[in-house]
């Protein structure tokens, strides 16, 4: 049996057309139910999911009042159904309802754990008028989502999968819209297929995608990162919020020289800006924790790491140039390499010290 999630919001003139077109594609197909899951929407969605089941429909609605949200919706409703197929699909029509069949046969060989309806492989398409911000959106998303797994549309909301693959998953932590991208990493998905499908813009009501759900993507792939990636993730991050202060730095000191401050001076108050930066985004990004130890606790800790970092940074660069020959004659790559010896003093005591983070397994 295949249990069809559909999460909705605002969709209830949607149900009607989706039903009918699945109802023409699968029965007598396959055994299925079509369940819809509705986070409290001010329509009357309930009423119209009744009309059609006494119509004869295999579908039925679970509201849910405590929480908002599309993939924790799926999650719900892949919880809520015994099939031992679990799918979703978007409400608004934008996913073929008569790919379902390809997407099954794909589902029956062993080896394959989770097949997508994809729109970026040979045969996929989408409708031609998206825009230029809409279609970068996309393709920035999938860049940023390649290192975590190889699918071409690793985004898309349309995938199937056998339930004991979803019952694997550890630490399930959704957010925003990219449930499909999370099972993968954490049901530690390798064997997935992608069936082409063409991907039609929504005729009837509104999207839900906003900025809101655009960031959520970012933190969630914060998290699916650190999840796969650990330490490493922490250390890049790391360097990526050292370069942001480093921008910091430059701007902060060019401007106080414009305002006709003493060299030291300004240049100390641009440092400590810079550092002030970095250790807010350390906070509250690289080793955020839902329970930090004290701010003031934490930030002078930092401060004292950076400021022995320095001195590595200094020690080793100039160590590097005095005793040896060829750091002589390469004097930046000497300062490269305390550069990098400050940087890994400042994560290891960040590690230990400053924000000692706990991990999830
Ligand atoms: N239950 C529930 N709760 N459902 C929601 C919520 C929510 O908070 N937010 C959105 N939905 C439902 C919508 O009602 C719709 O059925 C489906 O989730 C997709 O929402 P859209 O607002 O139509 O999103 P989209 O078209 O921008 O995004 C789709 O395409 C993306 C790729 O371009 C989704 O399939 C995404 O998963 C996909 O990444
Ligand atoms: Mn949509």
């Amino acid at each position: 049996m295949l249990s069809i999630i559909i999460p909705t919001y605002r969709e209830a003139d949607n149900a009607r057309p989706l039903v009918q077109r699945l109802r023409a594609a699968l029965d007598g197909v396959v055994e299925y139910e079509i369940v819809f899951v509705d986070d409290n929407s001010p329509d009357d969605i309930v009423a119209r999911v009744a009309e059609l089941q006494r119509e004869g429909a295999p579908a039925r609605v679970l509201v849910r009042t405590t929480e908002r949200g599309l993939s924790s919706a799926i999650y719900h409703g892949f919880r809520e159904t015994r099939g031992e197929i679990i799918m979703c699909m978007d409400a608004d029509l934008s996913h073929p309802p008569e790919a379902i069949p390809k997407m099954l046969d794909a589902l029956r060989s062993e080896k394959t754990e989770m097949v997508m309806g994809s729109r970026y492989v040979p045969g996929g398409s989408t409708d031609n008028d998206w825009g230029w911000y809409r279609r970068l959106n996309s393709h920035l998303g999938r860049l940023l989502a390649f290192p975590l797994t190889k699918v071409r549309d690793s985004g898309a909301g349309f995938f199937m999968m056998r339930r004991p693959v979803f019952m694997r998953a550890t630490n399930l932590n959704p957010i925003g819209y990219k449930a499909a991208l999370e099972l993968m990493v954490k049901s530690h998905v390798t064997e997935v297929r992608e069936v082409p499908i063409h991907f039609t813009d929504r005729r009837i009501g509104e999207s839900k995608m906003d900025f809101k759900v655009q960031w959520q993507y970012l933190v969630h792939l914060k998290r699916l990162y650190d999840y796969r990636f650990g330490r490493w993730s922490q250390f890049l991050q790391f360097c990526l919020v050292g370069a942001s202060g480093a921008v910091v730095d430059l701007f902060t000191y060019a401007l106080l020289m414009k305002l006709g401050l003493v060299i030291g001076f300004a240049r100390a108050l641009a440092i400590w800006l810079a550092l002030t930066w970095n250790f807010a985004l350390n906070r509250t990004l690289t080793f955020s924790v839902s329970a930090p130890p004290p701010l003031l606790q934490q930030y002078w800790r930092y401060g004292l790491t950076c400021l022995i970092g320095a001195l590595v940074n200094w020690c080793a660069s100039v160590g590097l140039t005095h005793y040896s020959d060829w750091f002589h004659d390469h004097k930046l790559c000497a300062a490269v390499a305390g550069i990098l010896a400050g940087t890994l003093f400042n994560f290891f005591l960040s590690i230990q010290w400053v924000f000692q983070p706990k991990l999830r397994p």
